[in-house]
This record gives structure tokens, sequence and C-alpha cells, in this order.
């Protein structure tokens, strides 16, 4: 097999929180591979950006609201992905937020507000979407962006640790109850990568000086998560199924 298994031509990828950072980056390699893309985010300006771009190095995209805790967004944002360009056979579930507090003083809005986001969220897109790839007898890739602190643990971070551990086991049963259906579920755990989420520390000289202290000795640039996503949505991942696939630059394996 040459390089054309890598290929993403005549796919449809729903990319969630595409508005921003990594979901902005990955939707723009995967347009590269060949595939059209689906944007999704709340801040339908910057999707609407994020498409003309797309379109204008040659690709196709379009730009739907998207709220990840709300169903009806999600059934409509997939209708419309639907009579535009066919049924979406990949799923980057990408959307997510996180709060950082210590455990004592994390109240019920940050702690819902992160499951229902990074956990929920993921379990109504990739519901949804998996039930119209089955209903269209199309075979599909879900990938989920969780994350090394779905592996790991970091002071401060309790709920998103949990949401992002939650995933990685959704990932693992998805796996296993959708198989039968040709459709894949592998979830990637990044390392740190910097943005709108992490830029204040990460470019703060703590953050500097902490970054420095990881194996690789800097962040992640969110082209280097577009490889190993292309590889598990595409037919060069084809016997790869509820995987974790850590990109972080050995941080999730250090003892540091
Ligand atoms: N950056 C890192 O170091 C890092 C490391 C490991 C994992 N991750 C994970 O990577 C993913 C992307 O994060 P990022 O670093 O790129 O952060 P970011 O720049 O803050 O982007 C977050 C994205 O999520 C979207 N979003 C948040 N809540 C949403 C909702 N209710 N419905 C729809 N979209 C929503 C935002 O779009 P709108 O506000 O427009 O809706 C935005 O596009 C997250 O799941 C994060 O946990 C990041």
């Amino acid at each position: 097999m040459g390089l054309s298994q890598f290929s993403l031509d005549g796919r449809i990828a729903l990319v969630t929180g595409a508005s921003s950072g990594i979901g902005r980056g990955v939707a723009k390699g995967l347009a590269k591979a060949g595939a059209t893309i689906i944007a999704a985010a709340r801040r339908l300006d910057r999707l609407e950006e994020l498409v003309t771009e797309i379109e204008t190095d040659g690709g196709r995209a379009l730009a739907v609201r998207v709220d990840v805790t709300d169903k009806v967004s999600i059934e409509t944002a997939l209708d419309r992905a639907e009579s535009s360009f066919g049924v979406v056979d990949i799923v980057i579930n990408n959307a997510g937020v996180g709060a950082p507090e210590p455990f004592l003083n994390i109240d019920d809005e940050n702690f819902d507000n992160t499951m229902n986001t990074n956990f929920k969220g993921v379990w109504y897109i990739a519901q949804e979407a998996a039930r119209r790839m089955a209903g269209a007898k199309k075979p599909g890739s879900i990938i989920n962006i969780a994350s090394m602190l779905g592996i790991r643990a970091l002071s401060g971070y309790t709920a998103y640790c949990s949401s992002k551990g939650a995933v990685l086991q959704l990932t693992r049963c998805m796996a296993l109850d959708l198989g039968r259906y040709g459709i894949r579920v592998n979830a990637i755990a990044p390392g740190w990568f910097v943005t709108e989420m992490n830029e204040d520390y990460l470019g703060s000289e703590e953050g500097q000086a902490y970054l420095s202290q990881t194996p690789a000795r800097r962040a992640g640039e969110v082209e280097e998560l577009v490889g190993p996503i292309v590889m598990l949505a595409s037919e060069a991942g084809s016997f790869v199924n509820g995987a974790v696939l850590p990109v972080d630059g050995a941080h999730s394996v250090a003892l540091i």
C-alpha cells in the first residue's frame, strides 16, 4: 500500500470546537488530506472565516452552529451536513473546556460545565453521528480528543481530569459496540499545546519554565496532531480501534 491509504478524499469530517486552537488547525489539516469539513462550534463568525480559508485553499467546508451540550443543535447541524454533502463519516470530538480549581473549591457550575461539555458532549455527538452512519450502512471513524490528563493526574484539575478519563472509557466501550457497523473509535491524548485555553499560563515565565522541564522541553505545535489524526481517520488506521494515542512528546510517560 502506498500513501493513498492516508487519503481522506470523499470523506466528510465533523470537527467540533473548530472555531479555535486545536480544532481549527485539525480542520485545516483534514481538509488538506481531502476531507470535506463540517466546522462546528458556538462562534459562527470564526467558523465562517475558517470555511473561507479552506475554500481558498481549494477545499470544501460548511460552518454549523453547534453547542455540544444541546442535542437539538447537534441534530440540526448533522441534518444540514447531510443535505449539503452526505452522511458524516469522520467525527473529531474536540470541543472542550477547562477551569482548573482546587478540588475543595469546585462548585456545581464548574463541575457541570466541564462534564457536560467534555464528556456528555462527546457522548451526544458520537451517538447521533454513529446512529446516522449505521443507518446509512456507512463505515466511519470517531476520534475523541481527550488529554494526557485523562491518563495522568494533575493537582487542581480534578473536574477536567475526570471528564477526560471518562472520555477514554467511553472510547473503549464505543469501539466494542460500534465495530460491528464498521465504525472505529479511538482517542488522542494531547500533551500541552498553546491555545486560548492555556496561553496566559504557558506564555508566562512560570509556564515557560514548566514546559522546559517536560521531556520535549516545549509545547506541541497543532500541526503535530494532524498526522496522527489522519492516520486514525483514514484506511491507514483500518485495524486501530479502541486505542488511546498520546501525542505529548512523552510527557505522560515521564516521572517529573
Ligand atoms: N491545548 C492543550 O494543551 C490541550 C491538551 C490536551 C487536550 N486538549 C483538548 O483539546 C480540545 C481543544 O482545546 P483547545 O486547546 O484548542 O482550546 P480552545 O482554543 O479553548 O478551543 C476550545 C474549543 O471548544 C469549543 N467549545 C467549547 N465549549 C463548546 C460547546 N459547548 N459547544 C461547542 N463547542 C464548544 C470552543 O468553541 P466556541 O467557544 O466557539 O463554542 C473552541 O472552539 C479540548 O477538548 C481540550 O480539552 C487541549
